[in-house]
């Protein structure tokens, strides 16, 4: 397995581009199969699940196309689902990716058949899909668990209902987005969740002939049409790799340019940040930020649904703080089992306490390098944020994770001055060599 090794103590200086966001694209991606057209998404990152997305999407009988980067996705996919052959979405590739679980509301609302397996625990908590299943009988499908998969079916077609969500979820608010937008009459969703992300694919379902109406609000209706036309649609900026390197300029002192980037789809995290000390001001081309002199200030910040601080910025915060003056607080309410970053953060000198879904961050004047475990996607930029400030080397084990989400992170951010290399399995490390 890959590794990354890190030798902290550079300022970040320079341009960064951000690339479209990871979880706007997978929802679109599975949007293809509302219609026998092809949808042409631009601005498509090149990363680990959207790679599962794409296998997924073809094993179903979709035709994908890249073009514009050779063969990264990159650029632009075009995705037709004329010719859907198979409605089972199977378990080898649902368990390396939750977000699979977004083509049952599309299969079903156009084949009225998807059979999807159930996702299973995950590392950051149980996160079960009730609300989809919910939601989805209560527009007619009829919905078994057999074996580890999800059958759903209808005769006919899926039904607009009144759906209330008991909590805010984002998956369950795509699905049923993507469902209704082929239902026969109207289907209003409260409660629903207001994520950009959820907003980008509504936005591309009306290019696709869809009548959604409240797209940003908690309230949405949709009227249902009977059939969707492909478009071409560009996906919007990453806000979480936004945060993550503003994160990474701040906790180096650096000042770095992060084109593409959009402020109003991070409004909580930048009032965060000039609570910390750290500006983030708009340029014509996206985002600059720069940590006026003296250490990060210590802030509390408490991760809630879109527009308040979102738990995909969590991790990264943390490492910020772990090196700021005075305590923090950081409180996550929506996932449970999220702090694995911590004792990886304490291996290099943080000094932090978990109370239940709590952690106490006391700042240190500087961290150390160590070698460390990424847990999950979000865990591990954070620890490679912490080893930019770090004294010394870190190395970071299974950086996997990190490729599910980041795109060419090494390069984008060693463009800026860090010293960052990805170790192939095998490649000896400095301290290993020392040995
Ligand atoms: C999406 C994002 C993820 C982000 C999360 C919250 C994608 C691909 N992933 O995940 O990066 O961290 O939103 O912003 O877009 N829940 C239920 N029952 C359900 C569905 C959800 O209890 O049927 C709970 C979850 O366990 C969690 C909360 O609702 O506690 C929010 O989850 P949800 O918004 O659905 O997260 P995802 O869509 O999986």
């Amino acid at each position: 397995m890959d590794k990354i090794r890190i030798i902290g103590g550079a300022p970040l200086k320079g341009v960064i581009p951000i690339s479209g966001a990871k979880n706007a694209a997978l929802p679109l991606m599975a949007a293809c199969l509302l219609t026998d057209e092809t949808l042409h998404l631009a601005n498509v990152p090149y990363l680990a699940d959207i790679v599962t997305m794409a296998k997924l999407l073809a094993q179903h009988g979709v035709a994908l196309n890249t073009s514009g980067d050779g063969n990264r996705f990159g650029r632009m996919l075009s995705l037709n689902a004329a010719q859907v052959t198979n409605f089972t979405a199977p378990y080898e590739l649902v368990r390396t990716m939750r977000a699979s679980v977004l083509v049952l509301g599309p299969l079903l609302a156009r084949f009225g058949q998807a059979r999807v397996s159930l996702p299973g625990g995950c590392a950051i908590g149980t996160r079960p899909i009730d609300m989809h299943l919910k939601a989805l009988q209560e527009m007619g499908a009829e919905i078994d668990l057999q074996e580890g998969y999800i059958d759903a079916r209808i005769s006919g077609r899926l039904k607009g209902a009144v759906i209330q969500f008991d909590k805010v979820s984002v998956g369950a608010t795509e699905n049923i987005l993507m469902s209704a937008s082929l239902a026969k009459g109207e289907t209003v969703i409260r409660n629903a969740a207001r994520e950009p992300e959820v907003c980008d694919l509504a936005h591309c379902l009306v290019a696709m002939g869809a009548k959604i109406d409240g797209i940003g609000s908690d309230e949405i209706a949709i009227q249902g049409v009977e059939s969707l036309h492909g478009c071409p649609y560009t996906i919007i900026a990453d806000r979480v790799e936004t945060g993550s390197f503003a994160a990474a300029a701040a906790i180096t002192g650096g000042d770095v340019e992060l084109l593409g980037a959009r402020a109003e789809h991070l409004q909580a995290v930048i009032a965060t940040f000039a609570e910390a000390g750290i500006e983030i001001s708009e340029t014509p081309r996206g985002l600059r930020v720069r940590r006026a002199n003296g250490r990060v200030q210590g802030v509390d910040i408490m991760t809630q649904p879109y527009p308040a601080f979102p738990p995909d910025m969590q991790a990264q915060m943390m490492a910020l703080l772990s090196v700021a003056e005075g305590a923090s607080m950081v409180t996550e309410t929506i996932f449970e089992n999220r702090f694995m970053h911590v004792p990886e953060l304490t291996r290099m000198g943080a000094r932090i306490v978990l109370h239940g879904a709590s952690a106490m961050i006391r700042g240190v004047p500087q961290l150390r390098g160590a070698e460390v475990m990424a847990t999950d996607l979000r865990a591990s930029v954070s620890l490679a944020i912490a080893a930019l400030a770090a004294e010394g080397e870190t190395v970071i084990h299974r950086v996997y994770h990190l490729d599910r989400g980041y795109e060419r992170l090494e390069e984008k951010l060693s463009q800026c001055g860090a010293q960052i290399e990805r170790l192939p399995s095998g490649k000896p490390t400095l301290k290993s060599e020392a040995a």
